[in-house]
């Protein structure tokens, strides 16, 4: 990428299929999130998941923008270095956000509100756990991480978000779970209603019960 002058900066993490590092960009401030090859794939499958994946999560994000839920802005597609350049977010992941004593109150109604919305467009995250979900100094919310999102998603791809975020929250925060979920629903029915809210609860109940879903290591 000479011609567009990315300042390529220092790494800030290492995901499970990507690097997220640090650029700007004629003063803007951007990450990358490269995808990186995994070595126990052939090497032109292991591009073409790499791209696909890249250019799913890029459509994903920009949809979510054009409909006003707050993730970052896609600034620069690079199919074939499977990489997204998108606004930094500078802040904290909500798992560590979410330290004793915080009021998370007005944190996890607006989760509710913006996972809500995402939902109304009949998309799923995939992913939702705390490490997806970034705070902002200011204390904005941010969702990220769309790799395995859905469109099209059935009210089971729903539930299994909530599912998740809510074994996140236990695995990590066990003690704020209960409070933090009920604002969560509250901010979900003002955006989806509250029979929305009433179906998908019955739906987790029911993932819940058939135990189906694990969390994943380090979530
Ligand atoms: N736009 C951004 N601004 C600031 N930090 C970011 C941004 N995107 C990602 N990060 C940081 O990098 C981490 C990993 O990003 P992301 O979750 O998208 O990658 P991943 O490889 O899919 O990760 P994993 O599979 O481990 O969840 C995030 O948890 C966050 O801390
Ligand atoms: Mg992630």
């Amino acid at each position: 990428m000479e011609r567009l002058d990315f300042e390529e900066g220092e790494v800030l993490r290492v995901g499970a299929e990507s690097v997220i590092k640090a650029v700007r960009w004629r003063g803007l401030e951007l990450v990358r999130k490269h995808r990186i090859p995994k070595k126990y794939r052939r090497p032109e499958i292991d591009e073409r998941i790499r791209r696909s994946r890249t250019i799913h999560e890029a459509k994903t994000i920009v949809t979510l923008s054009e409909n006003g839920v707050p993730v970052p802005l896609l600034i620069f597609l690079d199919i074939a270095g499977s990489s997204i350049y998108m606004q930094r977010i500078v802040g904290v992941e909500m798992r560590d956000y979410l330290v004793d004593g915080v009021d998370f109150s007005g944190a996890a109604y607006e989760l509710g509100r913006i996972t809500g919305l995402t939902h109304s467009l009949k998309i799923s995250h995939g992913d939702l756990t705390l490490s997806n979900i970034l705070v902002a100094e200011n204390g904005k919310m941010w969702l990220i991480d769309f790799g395995l999102s859905l469109f099209n998603a059935t009210l089971e791809d729903l539930a299994v978000d909530l599912h998740l975020l809510g074994r996140s929250l236990e695995s990590t925060h066990p003690s704020l779970h209960r409070r933090f979920m009920e604002m969560f629903m509250s901010g979900y029915s003002e955006v989806a209603g509250s029979a929305q809210l009433s179906k998908i609860m019955e739906k987790v109940a029911e993932i819940r019960r058939r135990g189906r879903y694990v969390v994943r290591a380090g979530t």
